[in-house]
């Protein structure tokens, strides 16, 4: 499939930090799971590629346009949204003075068809009941919900999402679940996260990032493979685990390299994560 965004050898310092170290990416339509242990350099990453930030060197195209050149930077931007890690709200405004803030932004200077739209995006999340409520008086819930209408403003063909489920209820989560995979239709959505669960539930696509580097590209099957023949139970907790505990059952599930004849569970995306994390020596 023709990528939508595209980059190579992306780098960026933070005086002696190497928060993004050399990265390189396709992203195709659909929804691509970044996830990495705290520091790793997701956030930077989806900085640079909402292009909210420049990268010291490296370039990137989204949806053919190089953010590198004025002309290009103004083009990218029409064509994406954002949620960042932590949205700045104003918190007088209402939900819908909000995202008709963003609207504005992004220049939809027509203020009937601009209301209509801000309606239509909140209305898609479950929140038309609430659109006049402050956004200080809503649940955390809701003003992710909130931001994510805002990055939805004007039809995005490339939606950057940074860790958009933190502190949901499962509920919530599973609710959010469905409308990322909703915008996820037809559009290439960026989706940075610690659930491993998310991204086994949703994602066509993961990358794993430490130490601003990209050390695994694949689809979430094969980075669930990664943890296959590495997972087993005991009695006692084995000293060849690189973690392992008791689950509610009494038996010990351990990750890492099993003794011969061991008893082989079944992995999970999360098995896979911590080992690849753990094979190329970054503590998780
Ligand atoms: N504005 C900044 N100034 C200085 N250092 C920064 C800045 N932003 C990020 N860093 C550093 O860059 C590295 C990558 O940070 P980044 O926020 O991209 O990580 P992350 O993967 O998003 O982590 P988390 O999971 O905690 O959100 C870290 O070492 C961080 O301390
Ligand atoms: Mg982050």
């Amino acid at each position: 499939m023709t990528p939508t965004v595209s980059a190579s050898g992306l780098s960026l310092r933070y005086g002696g930090t190497r928060a993004l170290d050399d990265v390189s990416l396709r992203l195709s339509p659909g929804v691509t799971g970044l996830l990495g242990p705290n520091g790793a350099g997701k956030t930077t990453l989806l900085r640079v590629l909402a292009t909210s930030v420049p990268a010291d060197s490296g370039a990137f195209t989204v949806l053919g346009h190089d953010p590198g050149t004025p002309a290009g930077r103004q083009e990218a931007r029409r064509r994406l949204g954002y949620l960042p890690q932590t949205p700045g709200f104003h918190p007088d405004f209402t939900a819908f003075e909000f995202v008709d803030y963003v609207a504005i932004l992004k220049e939809m200077t027509d203020r009937a068809v601009r209301h209509r739209e801000v309606r239509a995006v909140l209305d898609g999340v479950d929140l038309s009941d609430v659109r006049g409520k402050r956004v200080k008086k809503l649940s955390g819930g809701m003003r992710q919900r909130v931001a994510l209408a805002a990055a939805l403003i004007g039809d995005p063909g490339f939606l950057v999402l940074d860790e958009p489920t933190v502190g949901l209820d499962p509920e919530q989560r599973m609710r959010f679940r469905e409308l990322i995979a909703q915008a996820g239709e037809g559009r290439t959505v960026l989706l940075s996260t610690h659930q491993t669960e998310d991204v086994a539930m949703l994602c066509h696509r993961v990358l794993v990032m430490a130490g601003g580097r990209i050390l695994f590209d694949g689809t979430p099957a094969e980075l669930t493979a990664r943890a296959a023949g590495r997972v087993w139970s005991s009695t006692e907790r084995d000293p060849g685990a690189k973690a392992g505990w008791r689950t509610g059952t009494g038996s010990f599930r351990n990750v890492g390299s099993p003794p011969a004849g061991a008893e082989l569970l079944e992995p999970t995306l999360e098995d896979g994560y911590l080992l690849t994390l753990d094979d190329a020596e970054v503590p998780a």
